[in-house]
């Protein structure tokens, strides 16, 4: 097989993220620029500041990252970047900046679907996961459970009716009074609440099947912290009462999916990904299953350039690329 190095560029949403991967060498550099700190007065990403960053900040992350990867243009076979799902602005940035990169360095384009490269995220770290796998996506924005049975070959095989897990989390933070994007401080809480003082609901998991319900968590956590007795652990209590349902509902689903088809591998990706509850939990229940787990490295299961690069390598090697035209799609299925 050719070699192949590819950038990969990421502006999907609140991160603007570049990186250089090498098929031979593997991951040269990566950088990221995160704008939490833009939307968090906001509660929320804003789209046109969004877009406005990522203009600001992808040249100069570009100059480094190939600087620190000590590579010019002429090293390069193609430029990857995130076509969707997305905020249509925020990826017309990376989408025009790569395309027109790719056009000047005469290397073909790569569109790349978002969710995608969450999926692929964990081939970047050793072992990586042989195909088939069953992945679970579980982002702000998402929540899939995936057949995948090689690069491009994904059955969906349950996803959110409602809110995303991470969506769910963030909502739920916000009712506690924990900034945005709330998870992690949720999760940081839910370290002192005591297990045993409320039960949520595991939604959806009394029936067969592998769809996902979050948004009735967020109502259950607001009506416990309303009408539950207001004392000073029940912040706490309330916080890890929502982040065990959460757990043990994508526990439950997973063990399905791994069942239903039949699979030994579990790939975990995505920002609630992070969550380490959730990872001691899938360990715990994977092993029981005989099979095993795979993750990105953490700064990898957040949005970032490398996992762009690297499915950006893939689909090339596979023939895949684009034409002049400068794709974007706010919604994209996988
Ligand atoms: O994949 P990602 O960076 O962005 C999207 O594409 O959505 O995921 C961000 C999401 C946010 O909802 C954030 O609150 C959640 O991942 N998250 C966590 C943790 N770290 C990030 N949720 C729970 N526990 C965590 N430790
Ligand atoms: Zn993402």
């Amino acid at each position: 097989e050719t070699p192949l190095c590819v950038l990969g560029i990421e502006t999907s949403c609140d991160e603007t993220g570049v990186a250089v991967y090498d098929s031979r060498r593997g991951l040269l550099a990566h950088a990221l620029h995160s704008q939490v700190a833009l939307h968090g007065e906001y509660g929320g990403v804003v789209p046109e500041l969004a877009s406005r960053d990522h203009v600001r900040r992808v040249l100069p992350l570009v100059r480094q990252v190939m600087g620190e990867a000590g590579i010019s243009g002429d090293d390069l076979d193609g430029v990857a970047f995130t076509a969707g799902p997305g905020l249509l602005g925020a990826l017309l940035v990376g989408a025009s900046v790569a395309r027109s990169m790719a056009w000047g360095w005469g290397v073909p384009a790569v569109a790349v679907h978002h969710m995608e490269g969450h999926l692929l995220a964990p081939l970047l770290e050793a072992p990586a996961p042989a195909f088939p796998f069953v992945a679970l996506l579980v982002s702000g924005g998402h929540t899939l459970l995936v057949d995948v049975r090689g690069l491009g070959q994904y059955r969906i095989l349950g996803e959110s009716l409602d809110d995303a897990a991470g969506e769910a989390f963030d909502k739920t933070a916000k009712l506690l009074g924990l900034g945005y994007p709330g998870g992690p401080a949720l999760a940081r809480l839910a370290e002192q609440g005591d297990p045993g003082r409320f039960r949520f609901p595991r939604p959806m998991t009394d029936r067969p099947g592998l769809a996902f319900s979050f948004s009735g968590l967020k109502t259950r956590a607001l009506t416990t912290l309303r009408d539950g007795p207001q004392d000073a652990q029940l912040d706490a209590d309330v916080a890890r009462a929502f982040e065990d349902a959460v757990v043990d509902t994508l526990v439950i689903k997973c063990r399905r999916a791994l069942q239903a088809v039949e699979a030994r591998r579990l790939v975990v990706a995505g920002g609630v990904g992070a969550n380490r509850r959730l990872r001691a939990a899938l360990a715990e229940m994977v092993a029981e299953e005989g099979g095993q787990v795979f993750y990105p490295r953490i700064e990898f299961c957040t949005d970032n350039g490398a996992m762009i690069a690297l499915a950006g390598a893939l689909r090339l090697a596979a023939g895949t690329r684009c034409g002049l035209e400068i794709p974007a799609r706010a919604r994209w299925s996988l």
